[in-house]
């Protein structure tokens, strides 16, 4: 029976570009969903960019454009990863969109009217300076537990513990490094611990889908039954859902509370709907009728094992409650690691996959190696270079596409490209038939590294059948052979022939592109091989032409290690972009003499600085130069200080201004730190050009 399904990847912060862990995601849905196709299923495969939230906007603030600019920015370079990748969305949206804008009220509306949203005033920092609440890891402090300094507003790298930014030692932000306010506002509440939804959540997340498989992973269950778990006193653990913010925010403005809008995280998911729903308006579907809460539709999301909170109980909650049609299943993958090591952007390491493409490397040898590393498990998976070379190089290329490049050419030299098989087919046919079945079973179950072993046994025993027959020998003299020895060579051909058709059909949904060009090439079939194809035996073949490369350990070695810095560093940090004079003219620097200089209490990187800059009154100023300098031995001392730099309320009071000192940009490389001294003559108060 054909099925309707609509499937989703976790939709990507619109900030930054995509590194390997999306691609994987993405990789691991677009062979699901092209397995499906193959079988004549119904597909709508969508995703969008996650436009919304305080990263966000502070990230375009920072560049000097607004959010909307950012994210388009990001959006326009999405179709070269995704086209390089083979990674086929029907459509690609954003969260910003009139569509989500009124489809996140609607939902909220809905949510409303049916008593699950509550509003109550709460307690927050908020940064003075910046003019804003502070979401938590913009704030650090102290680790209330174990005393270790710099430690983020919601748990510590230190000892692990887990506290609210309040409890913090010292809390200061690290966008003014302001020392937070406790400041009172209201919000809103999704109404997560309401006994309906924990009943309704303790059925979906037990529940099985329409075909009988259990909706969540047993890995995940484990984890929301946990969430949904009852303590000794009987309390659900399951809290109330902040799902408002106050301005200034980048998002979706809360219908009838001016001022507030959604957390990023309500308007996210029902940009899964919202994608869905302009793509419906795009192709003349219906919308409504395919995500009809009684209808036929499936609708299954792939994420990531972060975000398994939100999509396995805020996310069906909410769809239930706004009476909306709830997921029928959730595919959560691991992470993936590289060598060994989580991927951080700071030390290079990690695997760009844009420089994979720039390398020119094989986007199919990817596909291929992650899913042979993929199964149905919340595993992260690693990627190995010499294993990457071993599975690319020795399987696929040395056992798959050689089985087609000793074969063809024999069938094309001496039989005019036509197979003939001596004896029946049935057996072979059977045996492919059933092998097909398999993998197709195990790429729905997405099992793909099982499903990879399948074909890789297979295509073994195709090459060793070949083998044993020595085709090389009875090719030899063959105008002058007797007829039965032309059938012999034509039909163990043929076979082998069969055999690689056969697993071009089962390899499709992973390597797409290399699968369209056999069936297009050697079989001289127009369309996509679906499932079926893998019981048709071909009659005919065309020229055999070279399909595959093998991995050259030279790009890959070009691809591990970091790209060469962009300019020279001297210092540790390239030169800034140019500017013209009118922009240094902004900065106002002084001559500036230290009257005194203190130690700042509770601080070891401070000192606390009190300048004569030839103004009527002296500043204070804040400078982290505590590892280099006594106090004493500044007083007295002329600097120079950038006199027009905005207040900045720190923890241990105002600092009016900034004094200029040269480092290495690396905090490891330890050259030292020296303030700037003008040479002697200069008077407090002139003015620096
Ligand atoms: O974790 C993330 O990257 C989020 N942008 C995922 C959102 S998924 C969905 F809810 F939109
Ligand atoms: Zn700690």
């Amino acid at each position: 029976m054909s099925r309707t399904i609509f499937v989703t990847t976790a939709l990507p912060y619109a900030n930054g570009s995509f590194h390997i862990g999306h691609i994987m995601e993405y990789i691991q849905a677009d062979i699901w969903v092209r397995s499906m196709r193959m079988s004549g299923h119904t597909v709508h495969f969508v995703c969008a960019d996650d436009a919304h939230g305080a990263p966000i906007m502070l990230k375009a603030e920072a560049e000097g454009i607004s959010p909307d600019e950012l994210v388009a920015r990001i959006a326009a370079e999405r179709p070269k990863y995704l086209n390089g990748f083979h990674i086929e969305f029907d459509h690609w949206d954003r969260t910003n969109s009139p569509v989500n804008v009124e489809l996140a009220q609607s939902i909220y509306r809905s949510l409303k009217e049916a008593g699950f949203i509550e509003s109550r005033t709460i307690e927050q920092f908020y940064d003075p300076i910046k003019g804003m609440f502070l979401p938590d890891r913009y704030i650090k402090g102290e680790c209330p537990s174990c005393r270790a300094k710099d430690q983020y507003g919601d748990s510590c790298e230190v000892c692990s513990s887990v506290y609210s930014p309040t409890d913090l030692i010292g809390p200061y932000s690290t966008l003014s490094n302001a020392t937070p306010e406790l400041r009172s506002s209201e919000h809103f509440f999704f109404k997560l611990s309401d006994p309906r939804c924990v009943e309704f959540l303790e059925e979906w997340t037990n529940g099985t889908d329409r075909h009988g498989n259990p909706r969540l992973q047993s890995e995940v269950r484990g984890k929301t039954r946990e969430w949904l778990g009852v303590d000794e006193d009987g309390k659900v653990a399951l809290n109330d859902w902040d799902i408002s913010r106050d301005e200034p925010y980048y998002g979706i403005p809360i219908p009838d509370a001016p001022g507030k809008y959604f957390y990023v995280w309500l308007d996210a998911p029902v940009g899964y709907l919202a994608s869905l729903k302009s793509y419906c308006k795009l192709k003349g579907l219906d919308f409504d009728a395919l995500l009809d809460p009684n209808g036929d539709t499936e609708q299954v999301h792939f994420v990531g094992k972060d975000i398994v909170y939100f999509h396995a109980l805020f996310w069906p909650a909410m769809l239930k409650f706004s009476g909306r049609k709830t997921p029928d299943s959730l595919n959560v993958h691991g992470f993936i690691t590289v060598s060994g090591e989580k991927m951080s952007k700071s030390r290079g390491t990690g695997i760009s996959p844009l420089r994979y493409l720039e390398l020119d490397m094989n986007a199919e040898w990817m596909r291929y190696y992650i899913a042979a590393k993929l199964n149905s498990h919340v595993e992260d998976i690693d990627f190995n270079p010499d294993d990457f070379v071993a599975r690319v190089n020795s399987d696929l290329v040395g056992k798959y596409i050689n089985i087609a490049s000793r074969a063809a050419n024999f069938l094309t030299r001496h039989f005019d490209g036509a197979l003939g098989f001596v004896g029946g087919t049935d057996e072979l046919v059977a045996a492919q038939q059933e092998l097909a079945e398999q993998v197709r079973a195990n790429l729905e179950k997405r099992e793909y590294g099982r499903a990879i072993r399948q074909i890789m046994a297979y295509a073994d025993q195709i090459n060793q059948a070949f083998d044993n027959a020595k085709p090389w020998l009875l090719a030899k003299g063959l105008n002058d052979a007797p007829e039965s020895q032309q059938r012999e060579l034509q039909d163990i051909c043929s076979r082998a022939i069969a055999g690689f058709k056969a697993l071009s059909v089962m390899l499709s949904p992973i390597l797409p592109a290399l699968a369209q060009r056999v069936a297009t090439e050697l079989f001289g079939l127009e369309r996509p091989f679906v499932w079926l194809d893998a019981g048709e035996l071909p009659t005919h073949i065309q020229a055999f032409k070279h399909l595959m490369q093998r991995v050259d350990p030279a790009a890959l070695e070009a691809l591990l290690t970091p790209p060469p810095a962009p300019a020279v560093t001297p210092g540790g940090e390239a030169i800034a972009d140019t500017i013209d004079i009118k922009d240094f003219a902004k900065v106002d620097l002084r001559v500036a003499k230290i009257v005194n200089c203190t130690e700042v209490d509770g601080s070891d990187k401070l000192l606390c600085l009190t300048l004569d800059v030839g103004e009527p009154e002296t500043r204070q100023i804040f400078s982290g130069i505590k590892s280099a300098y006594q106090p004493t031995d500044l007083i007295g001392k002329l600097t120079v200080v950038v006199a027009n730099l905005a207040p900045r309320k720190m923890r241990f009071g105002v600092s009016e201004g900034m004094v200029l000192a040269a480092s290495h940009n690396d905090p490891n490389v330890n050259e030292g730190l020296f303030i700037l001294e003008p040479h002697s003559g200069a008077v407090p108060g002139m003015r620096i050009s």
